[in-house]
């Protein structure tokens, strides 16, 4: 049933209405046992939800909304391989790529044995690669899926990294980008990595077709040592040169493809034992993700409080700021991952929604983000759910920094609840303004994969109740095919049928 004809869509429109006046400093004085309520255990990740709008009653509600909207069913479907991304006609099934060998019987028994021998092979090359003193620089040439994952990964566990290695993201078609990383680079020291899921995506080939043409004009022979290609269209690598390729399948969709072989990056910067344990972390989170009830999954009570806070608080943004310098990808990561998935205005039958979808994902790494727009969050006139992420133990000697940069977490989140009283109207924070803290003891590849798939799950918890189709992304076609159309009359000079601002600047451009 579409979420917004459901009871429980009603009882919860009502519920907002008693909860215009909510305060939380109130609701801490009223209930001693709020933070344990409102807090969650689930792999590698301790959450502490209390600090937002929401209560048991809304909760409550949420888990209502959950079991009309059929989510148990749904998240059921994508763990038994079925279609359930229905526009593309595919499976969606990146969580099998997190499953442990040999552990599925049935259908699935026979992608999974196909998963982890490509597993397999991707892990031993990626092990020749650290053994090769030659290669100084790893080059990953991809966009989107292809980008974000890897490189707010090998960032993120940069601590892990093998020594002696440079690793370098090029996704930009701006050529800036590609000649800043080459003016550094030696073709006999560097391996490029093609990753792009369809072979097509045209940033991606253009800068791989520019890498190739710089590794020959300086002299370099050996492309099957120096090009290696990550893709599901391996006939198209093959196209383009490359002799050896990874291959996934279509069911991965690309945003959620980082455990696939567009991993390699990832497992030759920190190894193959490394890789297994990202997986075995997200692993983890897929079985409490499926296996634990509603109330205490920690996914499903994230996932929900988006659709609370989209549909019924009226929010319409969450700002994430993860406290440890490693994630400074991650808010790009987790803007892809849930407007990608979730920006979305039909549901899966393509019929218009009457209901807000994605929330706009933006932030920074604190405490940077503090001394930029911080402001806006303690006392603009938009209320925007802070997503704090931190680690108890660092990896670092510095136990004073360490111990600043948990304070700040804590204490942005205190006082966004707090407030402090002024006469002076500048001087005064209205407080009540919620966050939520994702503590995890340390960022190790295990706990990274846990806190990437917890993030998967909430985005399919969100758009499950809204009813869409979280894993296709049609939005980015039209743009795509302009762009090439577009391309051409700045050859021809042609301008005809244009709007008249195009032509106009694209007369400028002449
Ligand atoms: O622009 C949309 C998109 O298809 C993303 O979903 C994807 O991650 C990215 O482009 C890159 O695609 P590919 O891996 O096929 O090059």
């Amino acid at each position: 049933m579409r979420c917004d004809q459901t009871p429980a869509w009603k009882a919860l429109q009502e519920h907002a209405q008693t909860f215009a006046g909510f305060d939380l400093r109130t609701a801490f004085a009223q209930d001693p046992e709020r933070f344990q309520v409102l807090s969650q255990t689930a792999p590698y990740v301790f959450a502490d939800l209390s600090k937002n709008h929401t209560d048991a009653a809304t909760e409550a509600l949420l888990i209502e909304l959950a079991r009309q909207t059929g989510l148990v069913a749904h998240r059921d479907a994508m763990f038994r391989g079925e279609h359930i991304n229905t526009t593309e006609d595919r499976a969606v099934m990146h969580w099998l790529l997190r499953q442990p060998e040999g552990s599925l019987q049935g259908a699935l028994a026979e992608p999974l044995a196909l998963v982890h021998g490509t597993l397999k092979a991707m892990l031993a090359y990626a092990e020749q690669v650290r053994a090769d003193a030659q290669i100084t620089d790893v080059v990953n040439i991809g966009i989107g899926g292809s980008d974000l994952g890897p490189q707010m990964a090998v960032l993120a566990l940069q601590d892990f990294v093998i020594p002696g290695k440079r690793f370098h993201f090029v996704s930009n078609v701006d050529g800036h980008e590609l000649t800043g990383v080459l003016k550094g680079l030696k073709p006999d020291n560097t391996l490029f990595v093609v990753a792009s899921k369809t072979f097509t995506t045209l940033d991606t080939m253009t800068n791989a077709h520019s890498a190739l043409a710089w590794f020959k004009a300086q002299g370099g022979l050996d492309v099957a040592r120096h090009f290696v290609a990550l893709t599901s269209n391996v006939s198209a690598a093959a196209d383009f040169g490359a002799t050896t390729t990874f291959g996934f399948w279509d069911w991965v969709g690309g945003r959620y493809s980082m455990w696939s072989a567009i991993g390699l990056p990832v497992a030759i910067a920190i190894g193959s034992a490394g890789f297994k344990d990202l997986l075995a972390g997200a692993h983890a989170m897929d079985q409490h993700f499926l296996a634990t009830p509603l109330e205490a999954n920690l996914p499903v009570r994230l996932g929900l409080l988006d659709v609370w806070y989209r549909n019924f608080m009226h929010y319409t943004s969450r700002s994430i700021a993860p406290y440890h310098s490693g994630l400074r990808r991650w808010p790009a990561f987790l803007q892809q991952l849930e407007m990608e998935s979730n920006g979305k205005r039909v549901d899966r039958n393509g019929q218009a929604l009457t209901h807000g979808t994605s929330p706009v994902l933006w932030g920074e790494q604190g405490t940077n983000g503090q001394h930029a727009f911080f402001q806006m969050l303690h006392q603009g006139t938009d209320v925007v759910p802070l997503e704090i992420v931190a680690f108890k133990n660092p990896a670092h000697p510095l136990l004073e920094h360490h111990a600043l940069t948990l304070a700040n977490a804590l204490a942005q989140a205190q006082a966004l609840m707090c407030g402090k009283a002024d006469t002076g109207g500048h001087k005064h924070f209205e407080g009540n303004r919620p966050s939520t803290f994702l503590l995890l003891d340390e960022l190790t590849p295990a706990s990274l994969g846990a806190l990437t798939a917890l993030q998967e799950h909430r985005v399919f918890v969100s758009g499950s109740v809204w009813g869409i189709n979280s894993f296709d992304q049609w939005g980015v076609e039209l743009g795509k095919v302009l762009a090439q159309d577009i391309r051409a009359r700045m050859t021809s000079g042609d301008g005809a049928g244009l709007d008249a601002s195009t032509a106009g600047l694209l007369g400028r451009l002449r």
